[in-house]
C-alpha cells in the first residue's frame, strides 16, 4: 500500500508537478519584459506630469528673475540658487535654462555637457524623451518658459532613471518570487487533493472488487469512479466469471460443493423452495404413523439438495397424518433420522385440492404440455382454486422467509402463478421457477384458455430453467406469440414489466452416489433374491420398469413391445420376465383409472398369451416402492425399459445407470425423454414404433458384457459429473450473478434518480 502510494506519488511529480514548474517559469520568463515595458511607460507618464508641474510652479519665479535688471552674474547666481531650491526634490538630476538661440544659459552643476538644448524625442508641450548616457539613463523635458506670449527661453528639467532600473530589477525579483509561490501552492494543493482522491480511489475500487457498488460504498469519495465504475464492474464481472467457469469445470459437485456456494456466493442468504408434493408424508395405517417418500422426481431431486442446504421447503400437506406430526406453526423438521431442513406444510380442503391439484395443474397443465394424446381439461373452477392455491403459497413464503431478499426455488406447474405473486410481496427475492415437466410449441400451449396470465405468472422469477434447450426455445416461442414481451435469444432474457427473467437450460439429474445404493447387497445378491422372490430360475433374463402410473410413461406401449418380442423371438418365452413397477398416482382423475385398468388387462393378456407356470412374461406391481425396493430391482435386472411417450428428463434413467456399480445392465430410453439427449449409449427407441422396441429388446438381453460394460461406464460418468448437486450449484451461481447485477443496477438507479431530481422537468 505504502509502496504503491509513494510510487503514485512520485509519477504525479513527474507528470503534473514538473511540467507545472516548467510552464509557470515560463510565464514568468516572458511576462518580466511585458511588465518592465508597462512600468516604463508609466514612470516615463508620471515623469512627464511632474516636469510640467515643475515648470509651471518655476515659471513665474524664472521669468521674474530672468527679466530683473541685476547684473548678469547676480541674475546667474539667483537663478542657480533658485534652480538648487527646485533641486530638493530628490528625483530631479538637474536644471538648465536654454535662450531662444538654443544656448544653454543657466544650469545646475549635475547637468552632464551631453545633454542638449532640444533634446531628440522631446516635444514643445513640455513632454520629455530618455536618453541613454553613459552615466545612466535620464529624463529629459524642455518646457517653454513665456512673458506675455513671448518666448523667452526653455527650461530643461532631468530626471534621473536609474531608480526605474533599480524598480524593474525588484519588479523582475518580485515576479519570479509570486511564481515560484504559486506554483508551491498549487502543487501543494495537488499532493493534497491526489492523496484523498488516492484513498478514495483505492476505497472505491477495493469496494467494486468485492462486489459492491459506488453508489454503496461507504466512500462517498469514490465518486470520482463513477464514470469508470460501469467498466470496472464489468471487468471484474467477467474476471469472476471466467474464474467460475474454471472452477465449475473443476468443482467436483458434492453437498459440501452446494455449501460453499451458499456460504461463498450467497453469503449465507435464506433458501426457500416451493413446491405441491412433499418430501415426507405421515400416513396412518393400522393406527400408526408411517412415513413414506414419494414417488416423485422432483422430490428425488430436490431432497439432497435440500439437506445440504436446509433452509425451509414449504409443501402441501397431503398426508393423513401430516397435521398430527407438525408444530404450532405447521412446521417439521426432516429427515426424520438426521434433521436437516424443515418442512412448512400447506393445508388445502377438499375443494382446493380438487380444483388446484387433480383439476387445473393434472386434468389441464398435466396434458397440455405433454404431447401423449390425452386431451386437456380446463374448468374455470379449477383455475379459481389453482389462482387461490398459489396465492396461499405466495403469502407462505412471505410469512416463512426471515429476510426481504430470499431465494426462492418454485417448483413446477402446480404453480405458475406463484412466482409474480411472491415478487408483488417480496419485490427483492431471487425467484428461481424450475418446470419439471415439457414445455410445449406456441400452438399447443395456445389452448388454454389462461395462457397469458399463465405466462405472466412466470415471468414474475427471476430465472426460469427448463430441462433442455428445446423447452427453453419453446417458452421463447410462446411468449413471443402472446406477450407483449422483449424477447432476447442472445442473452437468453425475458423483459416484461418489473425484473428481466433469464431464461436457462438446467438438466436434473439424481445425487452421486445415491442413498439408497449404500445399503445394497452386491448384484449377484441382488439378482439371486428377486429371482428367489419370483420363483423364477438362475437362466431367466429379467427387465425392470419402474414408474408412476401415468399415461405419459409409455406402459402400454411397452407391454405391447414385450409381446411382440415374445413373438418374433419365441425362444424368450419362459425365459424372460419383466417386472412392472408402478406407483399409484392421481388415482382420482378418470384417465389414471382408465390407465390402471388398461395397464392390469394388458399385463392379464399377455402373460395368459406367453406365460408358462415357472414363468410369467410380465409381473406387474402397482404398489408403493421405497427407494431401497427400487434399488434393488435396478441391480437385479439385465435391463430396464423407458419407454416415456414424453418426459422432462426422467430419472429413473439415470438411477438405473447410477444403481449398476458392476457396469452392466442395458438401458433401453424413449427419444422423447430429456434423459436421451444425455445418454446416447442407451438404446434409444420411439415408443410408439412397437418393432423398433421389440427389436430393442432382443438387441439389450443379447449385448455382449463388453459392449454393456463400455456403454454403462460413459453414462455413469456422465450421470456422476453432471449430477443433482451440479444442477442445483449452477442455478444458485446463477441467482449469486443475478444478486450481484442488481445490487450494481439498483446503485445505477439510485444514482439515476438523483439526477432526475436535479434536472427541471
Ligand atoms: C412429476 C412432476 C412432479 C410430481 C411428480 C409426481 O414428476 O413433475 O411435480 O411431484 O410427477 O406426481 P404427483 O402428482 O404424485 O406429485
Amino acid at each position: 500500500m505504502y509502496v504503491a502510494r509513494f510510487t503514485f506519488m512520485m509519477r504525479l511529480s513527474l507528470r503534473f508537478i514538473v511540467p507545472l514548474a516548467v510552464a509557470l517559469g515560463a510565464i514568468a520568463y516572458s511576462v518580466a519584459p511585458l511588465v518592465d515595458d508597462l512600468t516604463l511607460k508609466w514612470f516615463m507618464r508620471d515623469l512627464d506630469i511632474r516636469s510640467k508641474l515643475v515648470a509651471s510652479a518655476a515659471q513665474e519665479s524664472l521669468v521674474e528673475l530672468l527679466t530683473d535688471k541685476a547684473r548678469d552674474k547676480v541674475r546667474l547666481q539667483r537663478v542657480q540658487a533658485f534652480f538648487n531650491r527646485l533641486l530638493q526634490d530628490e528625483r530631479l538630476f538637474a536644471l538648465g535654462f536654454c535662450d531662444t538661440k538654443g544656448v544653454l544659459v543657466y544650469k545646475t552643476g549635475a547637468l552632464p555637457p551631453e545633454v542638449p538644448c532640444r533634446a531628440p524625442g522631446t516635444t514643445d508641450d513640455g513632454t520629455g524623451a530618455v536618453l541613454k548616457l553613459s552615466g545612466g539613463p535620464l529624463y529629459v523635458a524642455a518646457s517653454p518658459i513665456e512673458l506675455d506670449g513671448q518666448r523667452l527661453g526653455e527650461m530643461l528639467i532631468v530626471h534621473d532613471m536609474s531608480f526605474v532600473e533599480r524598480r524593474s530589477a525588484d519588479t523582475k525579483k518580485y515576479i519570479v518570487y509570486l511564481f515560484a509561490a504559486l506554483g508551491a501552492v498549487v502543487a501543494l494543493i495537488t499532493v493534497v487533493i491526489a492523496e484523498l482522491s488516492f484513498r478514495g480511489w483505492m476505497a472505491g475500487i477495493k469496494a467494486l472488487i468485492r462486489g459492491q457498488s459506488l453508489a454503496l460504498s461507504p466512500q462517498p469519495r469514490a465518486r470520482e469512479l463513477r464514470p469508470i465504475a460501469r467498466d470496472l464492474e464489468m471487468l471484474v464481472q467477467e474476471l469472476d466469471a471466467e474464474r467460475r467457469m474454471r472452477d465449475e469445470a473443476q468443482i467436483s459437485w458434492t453437498p459440501e460443493a452446494l455449501r460453499s456456494i451458499l456460504r461463498e456466493d450467497l453469503k449465507g442468504d435464506e433458501i426457500l423452495i416451493v413446491s405441491n408434493r412433499e418430501p415426507y408424508i405421515h400416513v396412518r395405517r393400522d393406527g400408526r404413523v408411517e412415513v413414506q417418500r414419494p414417488a416423485s422426481g422432483l422430490v428425488t431431486a430436490l431432497e439432497p439438495v435440500m439437506r445440504a442446504c436446509s433452509g425451509t421447503w414449504i409443501a402441501h400437506g397431503s398426508g393423513n397424518a401430516d397435521r398430527d406430526t407438525v408444530d404450532d406453526k405447521d412446521h417439521i423438521m426432516v429427515p426424520p433420522e438426521k434433521p436437516a431442513y424443515r418442512i412448512r406444510r400447506v393445508w388445502l380442503s377438499k375443494d382446493e385440492e380438487a380444483g388446484y391439484y387433480y383439476g387445473f395443474a393434472n386434468e389441464g397443465l398435466w396434458p397440455l404440455c405433454h404431447i401423449a394424446h390425452t386431451r386437456p381439461v380446463f374448468r374455470a373452477p379449477d383455475w379459481e382454486h389453482y389462482r387461490e392455491v398459489n396465492r396461499r403459497f405466495a403469502r407462505a413464503v412471505e410469512s416463512e422467509s426471515r429476510t426481504a431478499d430470499p431465494i426462492v426455488l418454485v417448483q413446477d406447474y402446480h404453480f405458475a402463478l406463484a412466482p409474480r405473486m411472491i415478487r408483488e410481496r417480496l419485490p427483492r427475492a431471487t425467484i428461481i421457477a424450475f418446470w419439471h415437466i415439457p414445455w410445449p410449441n406456441p400452438e399447443a400451449f395456445g389452448v388454454c384458455p389462461w395462457a397469458e396470465e399463465i405466462l405472466e405468472g412466470l415471468l414474475g422469477s427471476s430465472i426460469l430453467g427448463f430441462h433442455t434447450q428445446f423447452h427453453c426455445n419453446n417458452f421463447f416461442d410462446t411468449v413471443d406469440r402472446h406477450l407483449e414481451a422483449r424477447v432476447d435469444r442472445e442473452t437468453f432474457t425475458i423483459s416484461y414489466g418489473g425484473e428481466p427473467t433469464e431464461v436457462h437450460r438446467y438438466p436434473i439429474s439424481i445425487e452421486w452416489p445415491p442413498a439408497p445404493l449404500v445399503t445394497q447387497p452386491p448384484v449377484a445378491e441382488c439378482r439371486e433374491q428377486l429371482r428367489r422372490e419370483l420363483g423364477l430360475g438362475a437362466e431367466v433374463r429379467v427387465g425392470v420398469g419402474v414408474d408412476r402410473l401415468d399415461y405419459t410413461k409409455g406402459i402400454l406401449e411397452r407391454f405391447a413391445a414385450i409381446e411382440r418380442l415374445l413373438e418374433i423371438e419365441p425362444h424368450w418365452i419362459g425365459r424372460f420376465a419383466f417386472v412392472q413397477i408402478a406407483a399409484p398416482s392421481r388415482s382420482s382423475i378418470e384417465e389414471y383409472q382408465a390407465l390402471d385398468a388398461r395397464v392390469r388387462a394388458a399385463a392379464q393378456r399377455i402373460n395368459a398369451r406367453f406365460g408358462t407356470p415357472a414363468c410369467q412374461p410380465i409381473v406387474l406391481r402397482i404398489e408403493h416402492h421405497d427407494a431401497a425396493q427400487v434399488y434393488a430391482h435396478y441391480r437385479a435386472a439385465d435391463l430396464c425399459f423407458v419407454s416415456s411417450l414424453h418426459d422432462g428428463m426422467n430419472l429413473v434413467a439415470k438411477e438405473y445407470v447410477a444403481a449398476r456399480d458392476d457396469e452392466r445392465g442395458a438401458l433401453i430410453l424413449s427419444r422423447f425423454t430429456g434423459a436421451a439427449r444425455e445418454l446416447p449409449e442407451a438404446l434409444i427407441v420411439n415408443p410408439y414404433d412397437t418393432e423398433e422396441c421389440a427389436a430393442a429388446l432382443a438387441q439389450a438381453l443379447a449385448l455382449p458384457p463388453d459392449e454393456q460394460r463400455s456403454r454403462m461406464r460413459r453414462m455413469r460418468t456422465l450421470v456422476q459429473e453432471f449430477n443433482v448437486y451440479r444442477w442445483a450449484g449452477r442455478m444458485l451461481l446463477d441467482a449469486a450473478r443475478v444478486r450481484q447485477r442488481r445490487r450494481v443496477g439498483s446503485g445505477t438507479r439510485r444514482r439515476a434518480q438523483v439526477v432526475d431530481l436535479r434536472v427541471p422537468r
